[in-house]
């Protein structure tokens, strides 16, 4: 079963596109809840999986966690604007986001997060930060003596444009939703 169907307005693809991302951030079999995030570093696109962990329709702003010492947090720093890519296979559905990040370290959206995390705190809590070179996998896996929410990091991405490509074998329908200019438009498969 597809996403989108070819009888669907810009209005329904689009409704459907914005619940589709606030479920994966509350169902974790939602094939959307892995997303690929891209930012920029030195010059080049620097892409890895991340969860989406929760999307508000209202506002088109998606939630990710992170170590506040992982590299993405310095070339967000420097550049934050950033894109995002999901598929889900099933569905045959690819979705893409183009926004502009805030980071959200020690504030109160931080804790907001940090205390309703059901598990999952360690990954916030090795004594090194992420990509340091260690000399065995035991010190990769080294946690600091208190867990706390100190290197805790909430991303929050502003989506500005939305892209989805539904493939079908009717014909392929691809439309772009610009939130800011609220403008939607079907496009060219
Ligand atoms: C399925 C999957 C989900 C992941 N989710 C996250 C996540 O939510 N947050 C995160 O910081 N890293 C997550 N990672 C690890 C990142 O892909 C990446 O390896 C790590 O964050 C370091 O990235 P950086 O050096 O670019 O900052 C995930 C990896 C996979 C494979």
């Amino acid at each position: 079963m597809s996403l989108i169907e070819s009888k669907d307005s810009l209005a329904d693809i689009k409704s459907t596109l914005l619940n589709t991302l606030n479920r994966a951030g509350n169902d974790k079999r939602s094939a959307f809840r892995f997303i690929i995030l891209n930012t920029i570093s030195d010059g080049f696109p620097n892409s890895r999986y991340v969860v989406l962990r929760k999307f508000k329709t209202d506002t088109q702003a998606l939630f990710i966690y992170t170590d506040s010492r992982s590299n993405k947090i310095k070339e967000i720093e420097e550049d934050p604007l950033a894109s995002v890519l999901a598929y889900d296979k099933q569905k045959k559905c690819q979705i893409k986001l183009k926004g502009k990040i805030s980071i959200h370290h020690k504030d109160k959206i931080a804790e907001q997060h940090w205390t309703a995390l059901q598990g999952g705190q360690e990954s916030y809590n090795t004594e090194k930060q992420p990509g340091k070179k260690v000399d065995s996998l035991k010190d990769s896996h080294q946690m600091k003596s208190e867990f706390d929410d100190e290197y805790f990091a909430v991303l929050v991405l502003k989506v500005s444009q939305a892209e989805i490509l539904q493939l079908n074998g009717d014909g392929h329908i691809r439309a772009l939703f610009d939130f800011e200019k609220t403008e939607a438009s079907y496009l060219v498969p």
